[in-house]
């Protein structure tokens, strides 16, 4: 794409450039000295590139200002580009020319180990990381692949509010705030009520950005703000929700594979794993998983009133845990769906199954290699009166959903939708340890800054 704005030639474009001289514009990442010369990685946000300053092909002040660069200084060099058949980009720049723009002193981020704590109280700064930088680009690309998918497939995104008169998946999860003289907001942990009633006005749609939950729960997978993809689609009922959970979660997979080899590498990922991210994935219902737990001996751990631990068989109609979802993934290399869970466990909006009353049109995604739950959704109910005797069984607020029951009176039509975590995507296909790592600035429960 040409622009009228200034462009500079990039690290990752540097192979088109062998033989020529470019100007790079970027930060230092790591420097060595040998004899006469000098070696200076240098980083500029889309790649790392040796560069090799050898001080008698050079003037004097050159090599000075080579001396002078320290960790994250920023600088603008001039040099050759070399094919090098051992560089991890395939080439090297032979330094002609540097301009010094900033000498950064005393970078605390050095190449030794540092704690965890100590790296997210400089996540501004750990984000210049090779591995932070990786998962970073792979991010951008998983957000990319979900937007062309959608909207290559008729799908019409529109925004849903963050700021909500009431909750959609529960209200013991709520962050609440003051809106000026009409009492109580509520941040969304949703955009999926306004997105049926957008689906009733444009077909298919699907809503992105952040939602939020005052989740408790301190684990490797729980963020207070994170970001969902929530498509929702006139008269599709459960089995078609299922099989486009199954086309987004492939192409996601694949497009990744495709564009981002380099950044897989460099996180140590093992890409026959996500080679295996084929359709058809696994699907079991509920009532089979519970089955599976309990053939395979996986038992749940409970609690007696006397303060002791049993453990019994898993009783159905309880929700699973992380235990559960774990040992019943150990079967699976490629994604499960688990359909039909005990409507008492799940969300107040969804359709009981017209062949079972005691289950609910539900289903979840979960990913292999101890992922977990990436997706979650179902068929919606699109009876009034059913959905009415819903909203009461669970004490919640009719008036704030009269508009939501309006979209049962005025057309209703059967239609299902889904929602994808994108942290959880992101940090299954990346393999990062915990979530905190998968978006630039995370939210737990026991941090906010930066
Ligand atoms: O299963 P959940 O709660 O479903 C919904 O919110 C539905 N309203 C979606 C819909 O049908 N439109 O959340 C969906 C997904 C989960 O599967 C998980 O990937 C992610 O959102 N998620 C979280 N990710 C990070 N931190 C948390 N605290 C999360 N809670 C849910
Ligand atoms: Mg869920």
């Amino acid at each position: 794409m040409t622009s009228r704005y200034k462009s500079y030639v990039s690290i990752e474009q540097l192979t088109e450039h062998v033989g020529q001289t470019v100007e790079l514009r970027g930060w230092v990442y790591d420097k060595t000295a040998k004899g006469k010369l000098v070696f200076i990685k240098l980083r500029d946000g889309s790649g790392i590139v040796q560069c090799v300053l050898f001080k008698p092909n050079v003037a004097e002040d050159i090599a000075e200002r080579a001396g002078e660069l320290t960790q994250e200084s920023s600088v603008i060099i001039t040099g050759t580009v070399r094919a090098e058949q051992r560089a991890p980009g395939g080439v090297e720049l032979d330094v002609t020319d540097i301009s010094i723009i900033q000498i950064a002193k005393d970078y605390p981020i050095t190449p030794k180990e540092h704690g965890v704590e100590f790296l997210m109280e400089h996540r501004h700064l750990w984000l210049r990381s090779t591995r932070q930088h990786a998962i970073m680009r792979v991010r951008a690309s998983v957000v990319k692949a979900i937007r062309d998918f959608f909207d290559g497939n008729g799908f019409k995104l529109q925004d849903s509010p963050i700021f909500t008169p009431n909750a959609c998946e529960g209200t013991s999860t709520l962050f609440e705030t003051d809106y000026f003289d009409l009492g109580k907001a509520y941040l969304t942990q949703s955009g999926q009520l306004y997105a049926e009633a957008t689906a009733m006005a444009l077909g298919k749609v699907y809503t992105f950005g952040p939602t939020f939950r005052a989740e408790k729960s301190k684990t490797r997978r729980h963020l207070t703000e994170f970001w969902m993809v929530e498509p929702e689609m006139a008269w599709f009922d459960l089995n078609d929700d299922m099989d486009l959970a199954e086309d987004l979660v492939e192409y996601i997979v694949q497009y990744v594979l495709q564009t981002n080899p380099r950044e897989l590498a460099a996180l140590g990922r093992d890409v026959s794993k996500l080679e295996a991210v084929r359709r058809p994935f696994h699907r079991m219902s509920y009532s089979e998983a519970v089955e599976w737990l309990n053939a395979n001996n996986v038992k749940l751990n409970r609690k007696q009133p006397d303060g002791s631990e049993i453990q019994i068989d898993f009783p159905w109609g309880e929700d699973f845990g992380a235990p559960q979802e774990e040992a019943l993934m150990t079967q699976f290399d490629k994604p499960c769906i688990i359909h039909r869970y005990p409507a008492e466990v799940k969300a107040f909006y969804m359709k009981r199954d017209p062949n079972d009353q005691r289950v609910a049109l539900a289903m979840d995604m979960l990913a292999p290699e101890g992922a977990g739950e990436i997706i979650g959704g179902s068929q919606r109910e699109d009876d009034h009166d059913a959905l009415l005797a819903r909203l009461q069984h669970e004490g919640l607020p009719e008036e704030a959903f009269q508009w939501y029951l309006d979209l049962r009176k005025f057309g209703s039509v059967p239609h299902s939708g889904f929602g994808l975590g994108l942290e959880r995507t992101v940090k299954w296909i990346t393999g990062a340890e915990h979530i905190r790592e998968v978006i630039p600035f995370p939210r737990m429960i026991y941090r906010i800054v930066p």
